[in-house]
């Protein structure tokens, strides 16, 4: 299994519908070729993490470098890992609209996470960590919201 963390920009922020329409033609390119993943959408910037067969996700991040719907495709790490941290979400998602604690939080975690001037290039327990709190807190919605 491999993993590969990347973050980007997007000239403006992208309205509801662009980003629906994004999900679904992702979800289901990796529905049908077991991609599994979380794309975060916060401030202008995507981080996404994606996991599956090395070629297969490999070949997926070339083409999502040139998709012109954003720029300043940066590789944050990339690496074979044990089992799937998102096994249930052919690509969950979050946007941080609307006020709540649980989003409040997970706000300041990827604030951390896309400032570290230091972001990790290999897959340590710290990016580990980041993505499992991730998935945890994205659990307490419906699970429908992501499927
Ligand atoms: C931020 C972002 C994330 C994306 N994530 C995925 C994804 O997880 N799976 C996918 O199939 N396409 C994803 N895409 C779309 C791809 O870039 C591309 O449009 C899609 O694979 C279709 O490419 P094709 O028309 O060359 O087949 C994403 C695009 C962006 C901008």
């Amino acid at each position: 299994m491999y993993c590969i963390i990347y973050r980007s920009t997007t000239h403006s922020v992208l309205t509801q519908l662009q980003i629906q329409n994004l999900l679904n033609q992702a979800k289901d390119f990796n529905r049908k070729n077991q991609i599994t993943g979380c794309l975060l959408y916060y401030h202008h910037e995507f981080v996404q993490y994606l996991e599956g067969e090395e070629k297969v996700v490999t070949a997926l991040f070339d083409k999502i470098k040139k998709d012109i719907r954003h720029y300043n495709v940066d590789l944050l790490v990339s690496g074979f890992i044990y089992g799937r941290e998102f096994k249930n979400w052919s690509m969950a998602y979050e946007n941080f609209i609307g006020p709540n604690s649980r989003l409040e939080y997970l706000k300041m975690l990827v604030e951390t996470y896309i400032d570290d001037e230091n972001t990790f290039t290999t897959i340590n327990p710290a990016t580990k960590k980041f993505w499992t709190v991730v998935r945890t807190l994205l659990s307490t919605q419906k699970v429908e919201d992501f499927q």
